[in-house]
């Protein structure tokens, strides 16, 4: 039984007083310790959220890291200054960074790698644009995004990484995918590693939807059978709306 996981992605959003607010504002409103939470901050703001969530369930993960180890990489951040400051967890080739800042199958690889290595969980993103999706192109992308990612990954680390399917199409549009639509696709990223590992690895590792979830959407799409949690951008921002999807 795979355990549901909720991570909040802030994306360029909050100061540190703003994180540190809506940190407390969640710890003090969680209750159902049956779902993983996972809070994914800006940079600027991991070490001051990570002080407020340091002695609850609530995780912290970062939105970004880079492969190498440490050295003249004006701006990048490294897997272990991630440890440093409390994170568990990094978001990987979200489609963000994907479209604005070239990041491509071999670097969202490399990335995987590195933050498996620090002990980092990744939670790799995947997902088609629109005009992938109307073209009939969602599987080829995205069984290209799974199996570029998971490159040179062992079995035992495999196990290890969290895939987040979000269809381009659905982020911060209020367009989200029908649970049907997402299943779809969560049922065949799980083929596509049932194919790269076996069945109980596969069967193993969590796939969380992302794409305009909302507390009012949520359980429709928790509900299917290969969806298992969620990756909240705009929702995660206020408290009551992100609490409003956990308890869902
Ligand atoms: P929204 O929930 O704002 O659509 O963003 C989803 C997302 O990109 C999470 O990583």
């Amino acid at each position: 039984m795979r355990k549901r996981i909720i991570a909040g992605n802030w994306k360029m959003n909050t100061t540190v007083t703003q994180a540190v607010e809506l940190a407390q504002a969640v710890c003090d409103q969680y209750t159902r310790h049956q779902v993983d939470v996972v809070l994914c901050a800006p940079f600027t703001n991991l070490y001051a959220v990570y002080s407020v969530i340091k002695d609850t369930p609530i995780a912290l993960g970062a939105q970004n890291l880079y492969w190498e180890e440490k050295g003249a990489f004006t701006g990048e951040v490294s897997a272990e200054m991630l440890k440093s400051v409390g994170c568990q967890f990094v978001i990987v080739g979200h489609s963000e960074r994907r479209q604005y800042f070239g990041e491509t199958d071999e670097t969202v690889n490399r990335k995987v790698v590195k933050a498996l290595a620090h002990h980092l969980t990744p939670i790799v993103c995947v997902g088609e644009l629109l005009q992938e999706r109307e073209s009939g192109l969602t599987e080829q992308v995205v069984e290209r995004q799974v199996r570029g990612a998971f490159v040179g990954v062992t079995k035992a680390d495999a196990a290890k990484i969290v895939v987040a399917y979000e269809p381009v199409w659905a982020i911060g549009t209020g367009r989200v995918a029908s649970p049907e639509q997402a299943q779809e696709v969560h049922q065949f990223i799980r083929s596509i590693l049932i194919s790269l590992y076996d069945k109980e690895l596969a069967e193993s590792i969590r796939i969380q939807y992302g794409g305009s979830m909302k507390a009012d959407n949520a359980a429709e799409l928790l509900r299917q059978p290969d969806i298992d949690g969620g990756l909240i951008g705009g929702a995660s921002l206020q408290a009551v709306s992100f609490l409003g999807i956990i308890n869902a």
